[in-house]
């Protein structure tokens, strides 16, 4: 595919955030209304494209949702070059077979090229994170006209400083740190708030320091319990009558970051508690004897209206992607570096995930007030 661009497809994909429809309407006012291109979009992600599910957009549809929480195009994890693992041995009835081999991954990304022909889309936009933005790689390797944008509340996407939905979610889980000091400080009690952010943490970085969290767990610091209970007896023997704990998680002890990938799952799933926030919490208690308690902010980091930063953020995104769909410049993702906007080749960004870099100044500034890693 190469030319100009007077009709596009648009999707999101992978987990939601605030300031989708505000990207939307970012790509889609600019692109209408100042190149006059046609705008399609596609319905859940690239399950859409495999299914030729669409809607054509018109103003209607992309005005008055700049402050709308999630997506209007719905959204979904589908990877259309994921392989699944041939079931060993067995036979299969010919539909199986047929089923099959469609999920095996070797149809979908020919139905993809083929739906995108049949729509008569000269490129595609696609909103989401790291596995949306490799997909995106992968068919512009494949010839399509692609220009992926940065979306993630976990702002774990190479190349770009920021994400949009990362300010919002931080803006979230502040408030909600907030709201925990005043229950801990009635009960004398120590609080853990386990956020989102499997990879990396940089959510619970940022939020644990707006809220001023006492102990901060990221998945790139791993933790001692021992650590832990010397951090809080500290705060106890200075008269701290509660503590705040923020964990990501992904976050993780050093002898479960000593150990493989694959095991260190398997020995997660193979624990009594729900997730990494119960289990640091019976850890605490176990070492200090303090009452403890455990809040899961969970889908709340993901929902609802963007703050102004990500309707910003959200609607320059869009604009720039309108701009390089109208200069013919794809297999690029938008990006924001320092304080520009700019793009980088979609094969920097692929396979890779953004983690807090050792040296990052927010952590020495979080020690500089006291916070602890837990290391
Ligand atoms: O990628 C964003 C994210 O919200 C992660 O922080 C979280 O672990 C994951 O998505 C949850 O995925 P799902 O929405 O598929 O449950």
């Amino acid at each position: 595919m190469s030319g100009s661009v007077t009709r596009f497809g648009i999707l999101t994909s992978g987990g939601d955030c605030p300031g989708l429809n505000a990207a939307i309407r970012g790509v889609a006012k600019a692109a209408s209304g100042m190149y006059g291109m046609e705008i399609v979009g596609i319905i859940n992600g690239y399950r859409g494209l495999i299914d030729a599910d669409t809607r054509t957009l018109s103003s209607g549809d992309f005005s008055g949702i700049l402050t709308v929480g999630g997506t209007i195009l719905g959204s979904s994890r589908e990877k259309p070059f994921k392989v699944r693992e041939q079931q060993p041995g067995g036979l299969q009835s010919d539909a199986a077979k047929r089923r099959s081999d469609a999920d095996l991954g070797k149809d979908k990304p020919e139905l993809i090229k083929k739906n995108i022909e049949a729509l008569r889309l000269d490129a595609l936009v696609v909103l989401g994170g790291n596995g949306t933005n490799t997909t995106a790689h992968l068919l512009a390797r494949e010839g399509v006209n692609i220009i992926g944008l940065p979306k993630t509340i976990d702002n774990d996407i190479f190349g770009t400083d920021v994400s949009f939905g990362f300010h919002s979610a931080v803006d979230i889980a502040s408030e909600a740190i907030d709201r925990l000091h005043s229950t801990a400080n009635s009960h004398n009690r120590v609080m853990v708030i386990e956020l989102m952010g499997h990879k990396a943490g940089w959510l619970a970085l940022y939020a644990g320091i707006a809220g001023g969290g006492d102990i901060i767990l990221i998945p790139e610091i791993p933790y001692t319990v021992s650590a832990l209970a010397r951090s809080l007896e500290k705060r106890r023997s200075e008269g701290k009558k509660f503590s705040i704990v923020v964990v990501a998680e992904g976050s993780m002890s050093e002898a479960e970051a000593a150990l493989p990938k694959k095991e260190r799952k398997k020995n997660r799933e193979s624990m009594p508690w729900p997730s990494i926030g119960y289990r640091v919490a019976s850890e605490i208690q176990s070492a200090t004897g303090m009452e403890t308690r455990v809040t899961v902010l969970g889908y709340l980091q993901r929902g609802g209206t963007p703050g102004a930063y990500d309707r910003v953020l959200a609607t320059a995104f869009g604009t720039t992607a309108a701009e390089m769909l109208s200069k013919g410049i794809f297999g690029r993702m938008a990006a924001m570096v320092g304080s520009t906007i700019t793009s980088i080749p979609l094969a920097e960004v692929a396979d890779k995930t953004k983690t807090i870099p050792p040296d990052y100044p927010l952590l020495a500034t979080a020690e500089r007030v006291g916070t602890s890693f837990g290391n």
